[in-house]
């Protein structure tokens, strides 16, 4: 049995997200994860480039997967990952819904999603949803946390993804801004402005209007540095992407390390960029 899933990047609204607010999230349909299950003696994990702890955890979200489709036997799980792990790519998103289509019956996406965000709690704690929903249908998405995903238009753009090199711990940041949010109830209204950054960007994302788009980035970085989720390194890969001419740049995913994303107004000028900011993609996003 085999299948693959898709890495995906959010736009706007990560954290914010968490507390019932609007976020968008695109599908980065080239980039991908694949899984291979076959018959075994007992559950074992393949997978280059983990660790015991990790491999533990595919472990345990194996097990509920063999659970939720009746499946008796044990079985080996290899894993190809195109998408870089543990840098805000939806890594073990792809995981769990790649498991859930090899294992699966019905390929239909909202089913797909929901027994892949079992497994997906195995990894993040209490995930949103929105990395499952994302990687699941593959599609754009406005996503508003217990409710179906609203698949929105995007006129054809460019961004640029740079990778800070460090890991992040999506668990433990979603904890950490918890606490800075009980600490300082002020930073409640960080968390209503990314919302409403969001559902603004939905409109802005349709009409193509990147100049608004690119305010709006900064403006949702500005909250993600309040809630004290960046860091040095994304601070330094944002200062070269607006240096080398993004129109805006901020964080994607928990932050603390993993990536950012900025936007060209060109697909020329996002090559560009990648040139001048190590270890740097540009993809079309639609
Ligand atoms: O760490 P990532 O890339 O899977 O992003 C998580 C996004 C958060 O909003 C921080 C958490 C969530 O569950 O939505």
């Amino acid at each position: 049995m085999t299948a693959s899933a898709c890495a995906k990047l959010i736009l706007f609204g990560e954290h914010s997200v968490v507390y019932g607010q609007p976020a968008i999230a695109v599908p980065l349909r080239s980039i991908r994860l694949k899984v291979e299950l076959k018959k075994s003696s007992q559950d074992n994990v393949s997978l280059k480039g983990v660790n015991a702890s990790d491999s533990k955890r595919v472990l345990s979200a194996l097990l509920i997967a063999r659970q939720q489709h009746n499946i008796h036997y044990h079985l080996r799980l290899g894993i190809y990952s195109g998408i870089p792990l543990k840098c805000g790519l939806g890594s073990s998103a792809a995981l769990s819904v790649a498991v859930t289509r090899a294992l699966s019956k019905s390929k239909e996406p909202s089913t797909v999603a929901a027994a892949a965000l079992e497994l997906e709690r195995v990894f993040h704690g209490t995930p949103s949803g929105i990395d499952v929903a994302v990687s699941a249908y593959e599609k754009p998405v406005f996503f508003i946390r217990g409710k179906k995903p609203i698949f929105i238009r995007i006129r054809p753009m460019w961004i640029l993804v740079a990778n800070s090199g460090s890991r992040m711990h999506t668990k433990k940041v979603v904890q950490q801004v918890r606490m800075r949010l009980q600490q300082n109830p002020a930073l409640w209204q960080a968390i209503r402005n990314m919302g409403a950054i969001a559902a603004t960007a939905k409109n802005a994302l349709a009409k193509g209007d990147i100049k608004k788009l690119g305010r709006l980035m900064n403006l949702n970085q500005t909250y993600l540095k309040w809630l004290g989720v960046s860091s040095p390194k994304l601070e330094g890969l944002i200062k070269s992407a607006l240096g080398s001419g993004a129109l805006g740049a901020k964080l994607s995913g928990a932050g603390r390390g993993g990536c950012i994303v900025a936007l060209y107004a060109t697909k020329a000028k996002a090559q560009s960029a990648t040139r001048k900011i190590k270890g740097a993609f540009a993809v079309r996003i639609s």
